[in-house]
């Protein structure tokens, strides 16, 4: 029979990591740390036993332990993951910190690519009294993030960016941020295979031609819908760390005012705020 402390050997092994190993126990039993060290010498059920060798046979072929499991820490609490959604990486947060220190009480806020929800749940929990709305192309990531935020009491709404269906939804935003596509295809040949073999190439790849895409169209739509609705607009974004530049002038040429760049803790140039409509006119 095989024993705990073995079937987390072999977890390191193939994961090449005691830490995932460990995880993968502590979620699989909902065990606590010490939990997993104690019960080392306690026999794993056959049922067990052969799940838990399909979620080694996962971690051996390089998936990433948040899709084995399931779920990914964020911000103070996990959220579902799946193969369509991406990882929450941990400069997203820094973005959500960004959002949530504009100084209002009442907001409509819409995240735009917003994936298994994070940012859109996070901004929601950090003031449940702005409404949030979370948008997608993906009805396979919505479905997540709809379980994600369902507690939270966000909405989503399925839509294509590039080619939006329904204009309106930006006429009464007051707040968009967005983490859209930004990694050139160029890039590929210098990324982890962990990243370009398990997440969702639709979640991260734009043209070599075309970096700024998601951006222009984000920044032009809400641009548009001022001129529908006249009210300032705050624009969030999470950029390509090579393109801070471009995304600033891009965003200043269109009438955006106090563009701002901040870097996130590695120190790049990670986040881009630009306000439309502050001073009641756009030039
Ligand atoms: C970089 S991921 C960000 C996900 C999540 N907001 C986060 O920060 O982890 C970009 C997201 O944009 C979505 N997306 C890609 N093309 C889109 C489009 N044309 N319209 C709307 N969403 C799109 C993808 O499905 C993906 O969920």
């Amino acid at each position: 029979m095989t024993k705990i402390a073995e079937i987390k050997r072999e977890a390191a092994e193939a994961a090449g990591s005691a830490e995932v190993a460990q995880y993968l126990l502590e979620d699989y039993y909902d065990w606590t740390a010490t939990q997993v060290m104690m019960e080392g010498g306690r026999e794993v059920k056959p049922e067990e036993e052969e799940e838990l060798r399909k979620m080694i046979a996962r971690l051996k072929s390089g998936e990433p332990l948040q899709y084995v499991t399931g779920k990914a820490y964020f911000r103070g609490r996990y959220f579902k993951v799946t193969e369509a959604t991406l990882i929450p990486r941990p400069e997203t947060s820094e973005l959500v910190d960004w959002v949530l220190e504009e100084d209002t009480e009442k907001a409509k806020v819409l995240d735009i690519g917003t994936g298994s929800g994070i940012i859109a749940c996070s901004v929601k929990e950090g003031r449940p009294e702005w409404e949030v709305t979370g948008l997608d192309v993906s009805e396979k990531a919505l479905e997540v993030a709809r379980e994600n935020g369902k507690e939270a009491g966000v909405k989503f709404v399925s839509d294509d960016i590039l080619n939006l269906q329904d204009q309106s939804i930006l006429d009464e935003i007051d707040i968009v941020v967005s983490n859209p596509p930004y990694v050139l295809e160029r890039e590929k040949e210098s990324m982890e295979r962990h990243v370009l073999d398990f997440e969702p190439h639709l979640a991260l790849f734009v043209p070599n031609d075309d970096a700024l895409r998601f951006y222009k169209k984000i920044a032009e739509l809400l641009k548009e819908s001022y001129g529908r609705a006249e009210k300032k607009r705050t624009l969030f974004f999470e950029i390509n760390e090579a393109f801070a530049e471009e995304t600033m002038d891009m965003m200043r040429r269109m009438g955006y005012e106090e563009v701002e760049c901040r870097r996130d803790s590695w120190g790049k140039e990670r986040m881009v705020r630009g306000i439309l409509g502050k001073t009641g006119k756009l030039f």
